[in-house]
C-alpha cells in the first residue's frame, strides 16, 4: 500500500507522528510532506519528527513530486492534522501547492482522501468548507478524541484518532480496544 501523508499547519502534530509510527510498524509504503507551516507548529507542541531514510520526506512549495500528477499510482493520501486553511484551499480547488495539487488530483482520480482537520469551533465559512470536500469525495475525519475506552495518556487518546484512520486506510493494527469487543453480545 503506497500513502501520501500529508502534514499541515493545524495544532496535533502527534497525530502525524503517531500515524507516521503505525504504518512503518506495519511496513506501508509512505512518502510525507509537509506544509510551510507544519514544522512551525510542531515546534510549539514539542514534537520531533524523525524518519528513516528511505522514506521519501518533501517541502510543499515544489511540485517535483511524483503524487501531484494522476498517472503516478498511489492508494490514499492523508492530511492529518488538517489546517482549515488547507481544507479550505482543497475545497476551492487552489491546486497551490503539492499538497493542495495531490488532493485535488486524489479527489479527480477517485483515490481515497481522509482529512483530519483540527479546529473548535468552526465558523459557517469552515463548515460550508467541509461539506464541499465531502461533496468532492473526501473523507473527513475530525481530530475529536474519544475516551469511552479510558485512555490514560495523551498517546492513548491521539491513538482513537489515529486508530479511525487506519480503519479507513484499511490497514491493521490494535491500537484500541474496540467496543464490546471482549464481551459477550447479547
Ligand atoms: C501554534 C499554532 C496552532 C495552530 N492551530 C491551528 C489549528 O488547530 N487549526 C487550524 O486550522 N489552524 C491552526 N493554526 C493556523 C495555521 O497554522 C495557519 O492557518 C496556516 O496558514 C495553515 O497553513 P497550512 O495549512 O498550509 O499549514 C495554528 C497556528 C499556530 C501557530
Amino acid at each position: 500500500m503506497k500513502i501520501v501523508i500529508a502534514i499541515t499547519g493545524a495544532s496535533g502534530a502527534l497525530y502525524a507522528k503517531r500515524l507516521i509510527d503505525c504504518l512503518i510498524e506495519q511496513k506501508a509504503e509512505i512518502e510525507i510532506v509537509f506544509s510551510s507551516h507544519a514544522k512551525e507548529v510542531a515546534a510549539v507542541e514539542e514534537v520531533q519528527y524523525e524518519f528513516p531514510k528511505s522514506i521519501p520526506v518533501y517541502g510543499d512549495r515544489s511540485m517535483q513530486k511524483p503524487f501531484v500528477s494522476g498517472s503516478a499510482k498511489y492508494d490514499a493520501m492523508v492530511v492529518i492534522p488538517c489546517s482549515m486553511g488547507t481544507i479550505g484551499r482543497i475545497a476551492h480547488g487552489y491546486s497551490d501547492s503539492a499538497i493542495t495539487r495531490a488532493a485535488d488530483v486524489f479527489l479527480k482520480e477517485k483515490r481515497p482522501l481522509l482529512l483530519v482537520p483540527r479546529e473548535t469551533p468552526w465558523n459557517l465559512i469552515q463548515a460550508r468548507n467541509v461539506v464541499t470536500v465531502m461533496e468532492a469525495g473526501a473523507t473527513v475525519i475530525p481530530a475529536c478524541p474519544s475516551f469511552y475506552g479510558n485512555p490514560q495518556t495523551v498517546v492513548e487518546v491521539v491513538d482513537t484518532i489515529v486508530a479511525r484512520v487506519l480503519d479507513h486506510l484499511k490497514v491493521p493494527h490494535q491500537l484500541v480496544k474496540r467496543w464490546k469487543q471482549e464481551e459477550p453480545q447479547e
